[in-house]
């Protein structure tokens, strides 16, 4: 019997409305689950009971593996293994959905944890001409300390106006053509056009601006390298020259006070501007002018990817991007069915933005503690250094991560690269002291154990018992 058979049949027999108990589509992830709710590789026989569907009284799982709430239109409840009641009092379904993990938390989870989630959509936006602006900040996550990222939106032609600010910035091209343009610590001028997957990084205090091309201009995710930046607080052209003096202003540029006299009074911030030539048509072309030495510009998505079992995985920090010395980042693909493998940074916290997809992700902070956390398109996610962590593809469709991290190189630790490089009779003292069957299995597996960052869910030939 299908999984969705039996929870038609079971559905009707314990009376569970049928739109919340029912998954809509059949997915790889959940022909795994079918069976007992455990994974496949642990069915001892195939003509098991048919089991009760997610988040009802009789639904058994004590493996506590993840359920897509979202991709199949469930509705989580606090049901686990026996243990939990149905809700009486007002209830958020959108949000349950959203965190199923949060409604009902493996049973591994424990312990007190400070939230490590949460999305742009819940972020205040500043609408401007042509454009908007959201932030996520220490402010709106608190353990966003040590990174703050800001989603801007430029419609064809709108600019982000010359600006600079004390923390560095790190861009990334979510989607469209941006120019960018800047000035170096050299008086070198900087210019150059982006797509899709490019970022840019400019230097603490170095002014910038940014400009939408194309017929849909653009929207990008900005990481300033401190979480208590406020987009709010940049010095911009405008608001400066508004709060000078004309008769200053009048001398800096040594021309008579009634040229400025139609300036702005206050910040334009985002506006629409006037279409840009070419690159060459428009840099500038004075006496003194020099075009910068350094290279603030990158294709990350043009990298070649390190390929894993599970996906790919590109990282660019200051080894490839030298100017990038403040913030190190890893792009993820992660297949369905795949799990970024379980390990830990470091030098640096964790701030995830997830761009497509749906994820579960455990943070272990040590002292028994650890907390579960789901994500999707659009989501923020913090992980503090140290602490281990995997994030699970839950959806069927690939996942997409940016991983942020302030610091000049990305590193990582994976726990099968430690156990594969440790003796063995640590190991299995650890682990299986008084179970030397099942370690002997173990060790066959880590043997020749590799940093395998995105790992490829095991199909069910591979692991029936
Ligand atoms: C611009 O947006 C419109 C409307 O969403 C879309 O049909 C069009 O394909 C987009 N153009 C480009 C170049 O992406
Ligand atoms: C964050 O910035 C605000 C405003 O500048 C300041 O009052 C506050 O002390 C800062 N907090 C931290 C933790 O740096």
């Amino acid at each position: 019997m299908r999984f969705s058979d039996a929870a038609l049949l079971l559905g009707a027999a314990l009376a569970i409305p049928l739109a919340t108990a029912i998954p809509i589509q059949d997915s790889p992830r959940q022909r795994l689950l079918d069976g007992h709710g455990l994974p496949a590789k642990y069915r001892k026989s195939k003509a098991a009971p048919a089991p009760a569907p997610p988040y009802t009284p009789g639904y058994r799982d004590p493996y506590d593996s993840a359920v897509d709430a979202t991709g199949k239109h469930l509705n989580p409840l606090p049901y686990r293994n026996g243990l939990g009641a149905s809700v009486l009092g007002p209830w958020n379904k959108a949000r349950a959905r959203e965190d199923p993990d949060l409604v009902r938390p493996p049973s591994t989870d424990h312990g007190n944890m400070p939230n490590l989630r949460w999305s742009f959509v819940d972020s205040h936006i500043r609408i401007e001409e042509g454009g908007w602006t959201r932030q996520t900040t220490m402010r709106e996550l608190p353990a966003s300390i040590e990174l703050a990222g800001v989603n801007m939106r430029l419609d064809k032609d709108v600019i982000r106006e010359l600006h600079w600010h004390k923390e560095a910035e790190w861009g990334y091209v979510l989607a469209g053509e941006v120019r960018v343009t800047a000035l170096d610590y050299e008086g070198g001028n900087f210019i150059d056009d982006l797509g899709q997957g490019d970022l840019w990084y400019f230097p603490s205090g170095m002014p910038h601006s940014l400009q939408g091309l194309g017929e849909n201009g653009t929207e990008f995710l900005l990481i300033f390298d401190d979480g208590n930046f406020s987009e709010e607080s940049t010095f911009l052209l405008t608001d400066w020259l508004a709060h000078t003096p004309k008769s200053v202003i009048s001398e800096n540029f040594d021309l008579p006070p009634e040229i400025f006299a139609h300036i702005p009074q206050s910040e334009k911030y985002i506006f629409k501007g006037s279409q840009p030539g070419s690159i060459a048509e428009e840099r500038p072309h004075g006496k003194y002018v020099k075009k910068s030495k350094s290279q603030f510009t990158h294709r990350m998505l043009e990298q070649e990817p390190r390929i894993t079992t599970g996906g790919k995985v590109r990282v660019t920090d200051s080894r490839n991007f030298p100017i990038s010395k403040t913030v190190a980042a890893a792009h993820l693909d992660i297949n369905p069915g795949a799990i970024r493998e379980m390990h830990w940074h470091p030098n640096a916290d964790e701030w995830s933005f997830f761009i497509r997809g749906r994820a579960r992700v455990t943070v272990f902070a040590a002292e028994g503690t650890a907390r579960t956390f789901d994500y999707q398109a659009g989501d923020v996610g913090v992980v503090p250094r140290n602490m281990g962590h995997f994030i699970e593809n839950i959806g069927d469709e690939p996942l997409e991560v940016l991983e942020l991290f302030r610091a000049d190189e990305f590193r990582d630790f994976s726990l099968f690269q430690w156990l594969g490089e440790t003796p063995q009779r640590m190991v299995v003292d650890t682990l299986f002291q008084n179970d030397k069957a099942d370690g002997e299995r173990f060790l066959k597996e880590i043997k020749n154990a590799q940093k395998d960052e995105i790992r490829a869910g095991k199909s069910e030939e591979e692991t029936d018992l």
